[in-house]
């Protein structure tokens, strides 16, 4: 077999804690590699030293049979290695030309000046390569989020990018997205490119892995052919136990309506308005709600929350219509809401994480008290630590040391804290890894069971078919299907997302 990247007994440390220890890992040519393991393993770290970011402590690379030293991106990028980070990282208000050839882009001889026209030739032949028709001159912002991830991709093709690392490319997808992403990845293997995987969407690995590497702790649990191993051994590698990794709620004993939305319209800042939005959801219910991309389940939450412009429609708490204009006002109507885009929206990161968790609440501590309670902060911290199994050194750890999918599991804490009348959770799995999806799902469901109402927007058609009790279906902003859990398929759920079928049934 053709090996083309080598790492050897690599090991890292951060003060307190060990990344990576004595790490092993071979990537062939033109194969597809899924690295796997709970949040905190060690995958971007591990990804960080091989582009660059971050030096090594101990070890070895070896590429194409020879050493080589990554000292800084740049060295990574003349090596012929690229990644797709796990938040985007291109520049909203360039164009997705100036965005690919950033830094490299062509001059007229003997010109300090930049040839558009050179560029934007440039670009297209790079984006046709993706078999796709973006706009060379549009503004990457005003792009999907799957599209600006191709032209992520296509920075990295136009480096002459060997070596492709995606780390957590599909967790912002839906489906038909992730269908398209799968062909491009398997023409750049047909052209011999190496790809690192980087998923907690076991699943997947089974779509469009050759072979698969699990971290636990950071160091190798092992290596295998994807023929050869099953679901439940990966997830054993994972997490270290067997765990059932599909949780159906147990129906809901339907009360009293908690939450209406009728002929809800918007004409606001997310990339679609709604139109005409009706639901309820029913103290101990959990409404699904789902779609493709930009099919405006997030405006839904928003809108919801005060951050949208509502034009048209009522809203009522508990049979009281209210007015929400700003986050402010939902809290007092008993509105929680956890962000999808967590990282940014819902995260203090310099503070740490018992002052992150405690923090929508601390209004209220203060004023009781006129100090911080820091026994108490320390012990319902420690509690959702265990909960969730947030990998934080202590409560005092700054969040920004935390793994991606660590951060993830503070927000949802800190929301699910304030016990609210009525949950908004958006991607609320989205990242995180296959041990606390479970307990995420399994900790919606119960908090229903307890009485909460909540509203689930989630492009994981079987995350919202495992634990919805009512399934409404989005497409550009208006709703195409709405089914009760027992009527409720995969197929017929994506046939409204894709704006092929509608189905509504009265409320
Ligand atoms: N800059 C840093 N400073 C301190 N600790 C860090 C830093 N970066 C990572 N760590 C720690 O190193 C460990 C591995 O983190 P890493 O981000 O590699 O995990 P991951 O496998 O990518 O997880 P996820 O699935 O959540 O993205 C974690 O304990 C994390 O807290
Ligand atoms: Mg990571």
């Amino acid at each position: 077999m053709d090996v083309l990247l080598k790492v050897e007994g690599i090991s890292k440390s951060f003060p307190g804690v060990k990344a990576l220890e004595d790490v092993d890992l071979e990537l062939r040519r033109g194969e597809v590699h899924g690295l796997l393991g709970e949040n905190g393993a060690g995958k971007t770290t591990l990804m960080r030293i091989l582009t660059g970011i971050y030096r090594k402590d101990t070890g070895r690379i070896l590429l194409e049979g020879r050493e080589v030293e990554i000292t800084d991106p740049s060295v990574a990028k003349s090596l012929g290695i690229a990644m797709i980070h796990q938040e985007l990282s291109l520049f909203p208000n360039l164009s997705v030309a100036e965005n690919i050839l950033f830094g490299r882009e062509p001059t007229r001889p003997l010109s300090p000046f930049v040839d558009f026209a050179a560029a934007y030739a440039h670009a297209r032949e790079i984006l046709q390569m993706l078999g796709d028709g973006i706009d060379p001159q549009m503004k990457v912002g005003r792009l999907s989020f799957g599209d600006q991830q191709k032209v992520e991709i296509a920075r990295a093709l136009s480096m002459n990018a060997k070596i492709l690392i995606m780390d957590e490319a599909t967790s912002g997808l839906a489906v038909k997205e992730i269908e398209r992403l799968f062909e491009l990845i398997r023409s750049l293997k047909g052209k011999g490119i190496s790809i690192i995987y980087i998923t907690h969407r076991i699943d997947e690995v089974f779509e469009i892995c050759d072979r698969v590497t699990v971290l636990r702790d950071g160091r190798v649990v092992g290596t295998a052919d994807v023929q050869g191993i099953s679901k439940q051994e990966i997830i054993r590698w994972i997490t270290g136990r067997t765990i059932e990794a599909f949780y159906p709620k147990e129906a809901a004993l339907a009360g009293e309506v908690v939450l209406a939305v009728e002929g809800l319209s918007t004409a606001g800042t997310g990339s679609v308005n709604l139109t005409d939005i009706h639901f309820r959801i029913r103290k101990g219910e959990i409404l699904g709600i789902t779609g493709l991309l930009g099919a405006g389940k997030t405006e839904v939450c928003k809108a919801l929350w005060g951050m949208e412009r509502v034009v048209k429609g009522k809203i009522w708490i508990e049979g009281k219509e209210v007015r929400i204009r700003t986050p402010y006002e939902a809290q007092l109507h008993g509105l929680a809401y956890v962000p999808e885009d967590r990282r940014t929206q819902g995260l203090i990161s310099e503070m740490s994480v018992a002052a992150n968790l405690t923090l929508p609440k601390l209004h209220e501590l203060s004023r009781m008290l006129f100090f911080i309670d820091g026994a108490k902060e320390a012990e319902v911290t420690k509690r959702w630590m265990e909960k969730l199994r947030i990998a934080a050194r202590s409560p005092r750890q700054k969040v920004k040391a935390l793994s991606g999918g660590n951060q993830q599991k503070v927000v949802i804490a800190k929301w699910l804290e304030t016990k609210p009348k009525v949950l908004l959770v958006d991607e609320p799995t989205k990242g995180i890894d296959v041990g606390a999806k479970v307990e995420v799902r399994r900790l919606l469901s119960q908090l229903a069971q307890e009485g909460m109402a909540i509203l689930l927007a989630s492009s994981d058609v079987e995350e919202v078919l495992s634990i919805a009790d009512v399934i409404l279906v989005l497409h550009k902003g208006r709703v195409t299907g709405r089914f009760p859990r027992e009527e409720a398929t995969k197929d017929r759920v994506m046939a409204c997302a894709m704006g092929i079928e509608e189905r509504v049934t009265t409320l």
